[in-house]
C-alpha cells in the first residue's frame, strides 16, 4: 500500500505511504486517486486530507520511475491533480518536511493547504533542465504572486514554509501537530462553498509585460548554455497572459516536452543518476557492516594532507596531523589556519565554527600519538620507497581494525598494501586538488581490500561531502589515466600548428571550466614533469611532445614562478600570452620537421574529448571503472568537465559512437596516429548501434 485511507469523523485522510519521500510512482498516485473517490463516495465525509507519512509530504515524482512506462501511466499526476482539483468535498494538503516538486503541484492542486514550519517548499526541476509540468508554472504565480513564483520556479531553491506564511500558499500554519491542525482546519471549511480552486485565481501584476521582459533578460544573463530557466520564465509568461488556464497549461505542457528532449536536460538528468550509481558496488551490498570512524589521522601536512584534514574537521571528526620535522608541520598547521581566516574574512564561517574546526585538529611528530585512529590517511611525497617506510611504520603502531589509506596519485596500491600484514585494510583514498573544495575522490579498490574498508570508505565520503567513485588499481586511476592521453593530444596540436591559447579556447568554448595549458599552468607544469621522466624510463614506447619539457626547462612551471604556457603579472591569475612561449613552439615543430598548418577547433575538440573517450572505453573494458556513468562523473566532479555535456561517456553517446570512431579513423591517420586506435569496446558498441551508458 503506497497511500493509507482512514476516516476520522467527517473528515478522510490520505497518508502517501511510499518511502523514503513519498515519491509520486504509479501506485501512490492510484492510490490517491482511490482514495479520493471513495471519500466522494462516503456521505458521512465532508472533506479530505491529503498528507505524508514518514519524512516527508511529497518530494515529486518517483525517481525509481524516471525514464519507465510507469512514469507516464494513467492515472498521470496531470489526471491525479484533476481529480483533486475537481472533487466536491474540499482537499486540503497537510504539509510537512518536503513539498517539492510533483508533490508541491499536487498541493496546488488541492483547495486548501495547511503546514507545519520547517517545510522545504520547492519547484526544483529546473536543475534538472526541466520546468515543473503538472501546472506548477501556471498554479504558483496565481497564488503567491508573479515575482515570488519566478524566484523560485527559476532558481529551483526551497524556501521554508514559514517564510512562506504570508505568501498566500497556505491557508494556515499548524502550530501543534500537523494531522489533528489539518482535521480541525477541515472541519471549519467542510461546508464553505464555492470551493476555492488555484486555477481561478486571476494574476493581478500591474505593467507584468515590463517585468517578464526584465526577467527574460536577466535570466538569459546567467543561463548560460541551459535552456530550461528561459523557458520556465516562458511558462509563468503564459499564465500572466492567458487568457484561460487551460491555454496556459497547454504552453507549459508543449515547453516541457521540449526540454524533456533537449541534450542539455538529458546530460543534467544522467549526472543527477550517475551521482546516485556511482555509490553501488555489485559485490559490495549496501548492507555491508562498515568499521566506525571516529577519529582520523594524516601522514604528512603539505598541499593534500592539509586540504585532507579540512574535510574532516569540516564535518566534526577528529584529526591528527603527523609530520617529520616541526617547521614542516608548523607550516601545514599554519597554511590550514589561513584558510579558515580566509573563509571568515568572506562572512563564510563565523568564529564559533572557526573555533570548533580548528580546535578539531591537531598536530604531532609522534607515531605512539596516531595508533588509535579508527583511519589514517598517507599523503607523503610520491616516492614509493617513502611511501614503503610508512606503511611499515604504521603496519606497526596502527590499532587493529584501523583503515589504511593512501593519496597516492600514481602508484601501486597493491604495491603498497604489501609493505603491510594487513592488506585487506589498505585503500586507496586518491582526492583532488584542492582537497578541501574538489568534489571528487577516487577510491582505490586494491585486490585485497576488504570489502568492509570500501563500504566504510564509500559512506566516509559521503560525510565529507564527496562523490566517491570506485577505481581499480592502474597507473593513475580513472581521472588521470584519462587525462594522460588529452595532455598528450594538448601536446601533439602546440606541435603541428596550435598554440595554447587557441586549444585552450577552444576547449573552454566547448564547455571546460579550464583549457590544460591554463590548468598546467595552475597546477604546476613541474607535476607534469616528474611523471613524464619516470615515464621515460618505464615505458619508454609512450611518446609526448617535448614541447611541455623545453618549457619546464626554461623555470617556467606556471603560476608560482609567474611564468608557464602564459605570461603572469604578480597578484594576478589572468593569463597572457607569451611571445618567448609561443616562439619555442615554432621552432619546435621546424626543429621536428613538422610543418604546422591550420587546425580548427573542432578538431582541437575532438581530438582532446576522444582521447578521453578512447581511454575512458579501454578503462570500462578493464573493469577499473565499474560503469560508463562513474567515469563521466569523475569527470564532472574533479576535472572541469561541462555538466550539460554530462561528462565524456555521455557525450560520446549523445554525439553517436560510430560518429566518434569516424573522426578517431581519420585522425589515426596523421600524425602520432598510433594514439587513436578504437578500444574494443567502443568499436563493438559503435558497430552494434549500442551507447556505453
Ligand atoms: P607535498 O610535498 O605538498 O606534501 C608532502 C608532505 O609530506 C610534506 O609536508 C612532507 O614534509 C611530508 N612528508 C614527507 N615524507 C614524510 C614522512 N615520511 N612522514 C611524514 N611526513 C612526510 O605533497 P602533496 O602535493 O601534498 O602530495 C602528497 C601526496 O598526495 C602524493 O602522494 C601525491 O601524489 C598525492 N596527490 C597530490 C595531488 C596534488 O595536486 N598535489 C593531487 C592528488 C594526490
Amino acid at each position: 500500500m503506497t497511500a493509507e485511507y482512514k476516516v476520522d469523523g467527517a473528515v478522510a485522510v490520505i497518508t502517501l505511504n511510499n518511502p523514503p519521500v513519498n515519491g509520486l510512482g504509479h501506485s501512490t498516485r492510484s492510490a490517491i486517486v482511490d482514495g479520493v473517490r471513495r471519500a466522494l463516495d462516503d456521505d458521512k465525509v465532508k472533506a479530505i486530507i491529503i498528507t505524508g507519512g514518514g519524512k516527508a509530504f511529497s518530494g515529486g515524482a518517483d525517481i525509481k520511475e524516471f525514464n519507465s512506462p510507469k512514469a507516464q501511466a494513467e492515472p498521470t499526476l496531470h489526471t491525479v491533480i484533476n481529480v483533486v482539483e475537481n472533487a466536491t468535498k474540499p482537499v486540503i494538503a497537510a504539509i510537512h518536511a518536503v513539498a517539492m516538486g510533483g508533490g508541491l503541484e499536487l498541493a496546488l492542486g488541492c483547495h486548501y493547504r495547511v503546514a507545519v514550519a520547517g517545510a522545504q517548499i520547492a519547484l526544483p526541476e529546473v536543475k534538472l533542465g526541466l520546468l515543473p509540468g503538472a501546472g506548477g508554472t501556471q498554479r504558483l504565480p496565481r497564488l503567491i504572486g508573479l515575482e515570488p513564483a519566478l524566484n523560485m520556479i527559476v532558481s529551483g531553491n526551497p524556501v521554508l514554509s514559514e517564510k512562506l506564511a504570508k505568501s498566500g500558499l497556505f491557508d494556515q500554519l499548524i502550530e501543534d501537530e500537523l494531522v489533528p491542525g489539518a482535521i480541525a482546519f477541515a472541519n471549519k471549511v467542510a461546508d464553505v462553498r464555492p470551493l476555492p480552486r488555484v486555477r481561478d485565481k486571476k494574476i493581478d501584476y500591474p505593467n507584468h509585460e515590463a517585468y517578464l521582459q526584465f526577467s527574460r533578460n536577466t535570466v538569459r544573463a546567467v543561463a548560460g548554455p541551459y535552456p530550461a530557466p528561459l523557458k520556465c520564465v516562458e511558462a509563468i509568461a503564459a499564465a500572466v497572459v492567458g487568457p484561460r488556464f487551460e491555454d496556459g497549461i497547454k504552453v507549459e505542457r508543449a515547453l516541457f516536452m521540449e526540454l524533456v528532449q533537449s541534450p542539455e536536460s538529458k546530460a543534467l538528468r544522467h549526472a543527477f543518476f550517475a551521482e546516485r550509481a556511482a555509490s553501488k558496488i555489485p559485490d559490495v551490498p549496501e548492507d555491508t557492516p562498515q568499521r566506525s570512524i571516529k577519529s582520523v589521522a594524516i601522514i604528512g601536512a603539505g598541499t593534500m594532507g592539509g586540504g585532507i584534514a579540512m574535510n574532516f574537521a569540516n564535518a566534526g571528526i577528529p584529526v591528527k596531523l603527523l609530520e617529520m620535522k616541526p617547521e614542516a608541520l608548523e607550516k601545514g598547521l599554519a597554511t590550514i589556519r589561513k584558510n579558515y581566516e580566509n573563509s571568515m574574512k568572506k562572512g563564510k564561517l563565523t568564529q564559533d565554527k572557526f573555533d570548533q574546526r580548528m580546535g578539531a585538529i591537531s598536530g604531532t611528530l609522534d607515531y605512539s600519538e596516531i595508533g588509535q585512529a579508527d583511519i589514517v590517511i598517507e599523503a607523503v611525497f610520491e616516492d614509493m620507497k617513502v611511501k614503503e617506510a610508512v606503511f611499515r611504520k604504521l603496519d606497526e603502531v596502527m590499532k587493529p581494525g584501523a583503515i589504511l589509506a593512501s593519496n597516492t596519485s600514481t602508484l601501486d596500491v597493491n604495491q603498497i598494501a604489501s609493505f603491510t600484514k594487513r592488506p585487506q585494510d589498505v585503500i586507496g583514498t586518491h582526492f583532488f586538488s584542492p582537497a578541501n573544495v574538489m568534489r571528487l575522490l577516487e577510491i582505490v579498490r586494491g585486490e585485497k581490500t576488504g570489502k568492509d574498508v570500501l563500504a566504510t570508505a564509500m559512506a566516509l565520503s559521503r560525510k565529507i561531502k564527496k562523490v566517491g567513485v570506485v577505481s581499480g588499481v592502474c597507473d593513475g586511476f580513472i581521472g588521470n589515466r584519462m587525462i594522460e592521453q588529452y595532455s598528450r593530444q594538448a601536446g601533439f596540436l602546440l606541435e603541428e600548428g596550435a598554440l595554447p591559447e587557441q586549444v585552450d579556447k577552444a576547449i573552454e568554448k566547448f564547455g571546460f571550466a579550464m583549457g590544460p595549458f591554463r590548468m598546467g599552468d595552475l597546477a604546476g607544469n613541474d607535476i607534469g614533469w616528474y611523471i613524464r621522466k619516470r615515464r621515460y624510463v618505464e615505458k619508454p614506447e609512450v611518446t609526448y611532445s617535448k614541447t611541455a619539457d623545453l618549457l619546464c626547462e626554461m623555470g617556467r612551471y606556471g603560476q608560482k614562478t609567474s611564468a608557464g604556457w602564459y605570461d603572469y603579472k604578480p597578484g594576478d591569475r589572468k593569463p597572457y600570452p607569451s611571445q618567448v612561449v609561443n616562439d619555442m613552439i615554432v621552432k619546435h615543430s621546424a626543429d621536428i620537421g613538422v610543418e604546422r598548418r591550420k587546425i580548427s577547433d573542432q578538431e582541437i575538440v575532438e581530438r582532446l574529448v576522444y582521447s578521453l573517450v578512447n581511454e575512458g572505453a579501454q578503462i570500462l573494458e578493464e573493469g577499473i571503472a565499474i560503469r560508463a556513468s562513474d567515469i563521466d562523473m569523475v569527470y564532472l566532479s574533479g576535472y572541469g568537465f561541462p555538466l550539460f555535456r554530462g561528462g565524456p561517456m555521455f557525450h560520446a553517446d549523445t554525439v553517436g559512437l560510430p560518429n566518434v570512431v569516424m573522426a578517431m579513423e581519420k585522425y589515426a591517420r596523421g600524425r602520432h596516429g598510433d594514439a587513436w586506435k578504437p578500444a574494443a569496446l567502443l568499436a563493438r558498441l559503435a558497430a552494434e548501434g549500442k551507447t556505453f551508458n
